[in-house]
């Protein structure tokens, strides 16, 4: 069964064709981390605008590096939510266009609930190249879902059969990352310049503190923010009063690094304690990491090392934003589910993944 996925909840416009929810055939995204990062972040309006200019271009890119026709596809998933409103128009526009004029069963997808099934590709068309995992994580699953907007460990009894163990009270990791490398100077998006940054740093530097919560596995990022922009500021000179944005000028090469390595050393720990504490009460088979976070390499190595199971990890390019996920989700989904009709299917901007699991 080939499934084309179509994903444009934020600011990647991708396409990409699954067979079987385990093969990927091909893998397009068109990222638009150059247009925001002169602002620093993700413009929604600049956002939805280059959805619209591209989404067409990378589907059909997606069809034909997959050497396929629409003949050959068998039914389409998009991501229906979470996302930016104006981008998650786009994609599911252009997905039920396309599923009405090709008469084709259509599937909306939760987008953080895909993260994790990137965990599930193990196969390749021969162009493609990456480094995949050798087989498909078994039930019960941990997942640790770390990504720009979510922070959360759920428990997957089987598909679209799960529970959130916890999640995170203020902001998401991969927030947490994006701000505290505005603080430094370090260029949008955070995640992937902290992680390089950290690696000329000493991790051991500065002493941040761990949150402290009333939720077993939940997860809380702000107070780490806030104690890394106290102790930035008393480095530099200056009272709390200082605003942030002026502090890069005044924070060295050195400063940067050991502050980008002691953050992530101790963000990265924090999930990874928790992700131990939910490993020994539920005894999953396997466990996973999923999110655009689950490509820092720190948090590979800790959790590795913290947990008595051989891990394989998705590559990066299946981590950040992409349709293989939303595709091979699909086809799960497709086994469960009816599908949606184009006329019907709506956009769910802030719908997280639990309501989305009580039926
Ligand atoms: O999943 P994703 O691509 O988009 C959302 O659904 O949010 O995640 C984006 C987030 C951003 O906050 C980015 O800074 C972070 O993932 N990220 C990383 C790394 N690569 C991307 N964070 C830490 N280390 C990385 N290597
Ligand atoms: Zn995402």
């Amino acid at each position: 069964m080939l499934i084309l996925g179509i994903e444009s909840s934020c600011d990647e416009t991708a396409a990409a064709v699954v067979q079987d929810g385990t093969r990927l055939c091909s893998n397009v995204v068109n990222s638009q981390i150059d247009i925001h990062s002169q602002y620093g972040g993700v413009v929604p309006e600049v956002a939805a605008r280059s959805h619209l200019e591209v989404v067409m271009p990378v589907v059909n890119k997606a069809l034909s590096d997959a050497d396929v026709t629409w003949d050959n596809i068998d039914a389409i998933a998009v991501t229906y939510a979470p996302g930016l409103s104006g981008s998650l128009l786009i994609g599911t526009l252009a997905a039920k266009t396309l599923a009405y004029l090709h008469n084709k069963p259509l599937y909306p997808i939760h987008h953080v609930e895909a993260h994790v099934y990137a965990n599930f590709i193990t196969q390749q068309a021969d162009s493609l190249n990456l480094t995949l995992p050798t087989k498909q994580p078994t039930f019960p699953m941990l997942a640790l879902i770390v990504s720009g907007g979510h922070s959360q460990l759920v428990l997957f009894r089987d598909h679209g059969d799960y529970t959130l163990l916890g999640q995170t009270q203020d902001d998401a990791i991969g927030e947490a990352f994006d701000k505290v490398a505005k603080m430094l100077g370090l260029p949008y998006p955070g995640g992937p310049s902290i992680s390089r940054a950290a690696e000329q740093g000493d991790a051991h530097k500065y002493d941040f503190p761990k949150a402290k919560l009333a939720g077993m596995y939940d997860f809380s990022f702000s107070g780490l923010k806030t104690a890394v922009l106290r102790r930035l500021q008393r480095e530099v000179g200056v009272d709390f009063t200082f605003p942030s944005h002026e502090l890069p000028v005044r924070v060295d090469e050195q400063m940067r690094h050991d502050f980008a390595a002691s953050f992530q050393h101790i963000a990265i720990e924090t999930l990874v304690d928790k992700a131990r504490r939910a490993y020994d009460e539920y005894q999953p088979a396997s466990v996973v990491i999923a999110g655009g976070v689950a490509a820092n390499q720190e948090l590979r190595r800790q959790l590795s090392a913290a947990l008595p199971l051989d891990i394989e990890y998705a590559p990066i390019q299946l981590c950040t934003d992409n349709a293989a996920m939303i595709a091979t989700l699909g086809y799960y989904q497709s086994k469960r589910v009816e599908p949606t009709s184009p006329f019907a299917l709506e956009i769910r901007p802030s719908l997280s993944m639990v309501q989305e699991n009580v039926v």
